[in-house]
């Protein structure tokens, strides 16, 4: 067993070396560089997360790992290689920008891999293994690490694009929660760093749900939240930094929301609260919201600012919070 593991984090670090070096010294590597050129992803930030490119065919890496004797079934194991319905074998990854995932150690585990066209799946990811699990990982952690503990707070957000993004315009304390769903787990291992956690989710709709569950998940093990909102045009970090500067990015964290402005930010975008019963649906979505404040002072303070937003009366808002904390006790 723990030959195997050992086994493990060696073919991840030899993968991660031959996706480097086809992107940075192979030919076939250059519609990779140019992707990532047109990007604005430049060789410091290549080499920072170690990005590579995996090659077009069918057997370039298997052909290459089977040579240096390395065991077909550890190939298959990590899912570089895929077993073929009739017989033989074929590599996962062909033909895509190749993103290693590390764990806080710096050790690869597992790979994210991007098309450099259109086309479907836009992504392709390691599957689970004794080393990859998802829900434990998040991208980009081992080099932000030491400036989310500078800065005292971590920028999470959805895709490794915008993780890296961020990190191109030096604002380094990012890291990606691996598609959309933010889990405890991940929430533990920030906040080894830091108890501040800004959220910077994709603007659409998958995104502010997404931020809604993160929120409650964040909260729960006690961190301070806040959620950077980006303007309409840009769907993610990645897109307002093609189009604006590191300043304006800072600008937006400056501007980052409470956890009750965010709700608030999210009913007045999905709920039309002019009508009455667009009003109740708007109360029963906040007032669970409310009455997980457990400092009164505030959640009344809070109460005030959501029923002048809503436009309804304080005093009903108030005896219906009060009714919701005795109902859920
Ligand atoms: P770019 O188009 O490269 O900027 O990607 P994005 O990060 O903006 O993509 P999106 O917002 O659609 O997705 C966010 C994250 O979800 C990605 O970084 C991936 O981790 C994951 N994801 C997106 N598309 C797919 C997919 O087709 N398959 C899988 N497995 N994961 C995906
Ligand atoms: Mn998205
Ligand atoms: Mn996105
Ligand atoms: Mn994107
Ligand atoms: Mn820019």
């Amino acid at each position: 067993h723990e030959n195997n593991i050992k086994n493990l984090y060696r073919i991840h670090e030899m993968a991660q070396a031959f996706f480097h070096n086809c992107l940075t010294k192979t030919s076939y590597g250059k519609p990779g560089l140019l992707y990532l050129k047109k990007r604005g992803i430049n060789n410091d930030i290549i080499n920072l997360f170690h990005l590579g490119f995996a090659p077009p065919g069918w057997d370039k890496l298997s052909s290459a790992f089977i040579k240096r004797g390395i065991n077909e079934n550890l190939l298959l194991q990590v899912g570089l290689i895929v077993k073929k319905k009739t017989s033989g074998y074929y590599d996962r990854f062909r033909e895509r920008i190749i993103i290693p995932i590390k764990d806080e150690k710096g050790r690869t585990v597992g790979f994210g891999a991007r098309l450099i066209k259109d086309g479907q799946p836009k992504y392709l990811n390691s599957p689970e293994t004794l080393l990859f699990n998802k829900r434990n990982l998040l991208f980009g952690l081992n080099e932000s690490k030491k400036y989310i503990r500078q800065y005292d707070y971590a920028i999470i957000v959805e895709g490794y694009m915008d993780a890296i993004a961020l990190a191109s315009h030096n604002i380094a304390n990012s890291v990606a929660s691996l598609g959309t769903a933010f889990t405890a787990e991940q929430c533990k291992k920030i906040l080894r760093y830091t108890s501040n956690i800004y959220f910077c989710y994709d603007g659409d709709s998958a995104g502010q749900n997404a931020t809604l569950r993160a929120l409650s998940i964040a909260r729960g093990q006690h961190a301070a939240v806040k959620v950077i909102l980006l303007p309409d045009g840009s769907k993610d970090p990645d897109e307002f930094l093609q189009k604006h500067d590191a300043a304006a990015f800072n600008k937006l964290i400056d501007n980052a929301v409470s956890f009750i402005d965010f709700h608030l930010h999210y009913i007045m975008q999905n709920i039309d609260y002019t009508s009455l019963e667009g009003k109740l649906k708007a109360v029963s979505f906040i007032l669970p919201i409310l009455s997980s404040i457990d400092n009164l002072v505030e959640s009344n303070a809070y109460a005030v600012k959501v029923s002048q937003t809503l436009g309804i009366d304080e005093t009903d808002l108030r005896n219906e919070l009060q009714k919701y904390r005795k109902h859920s006790n």
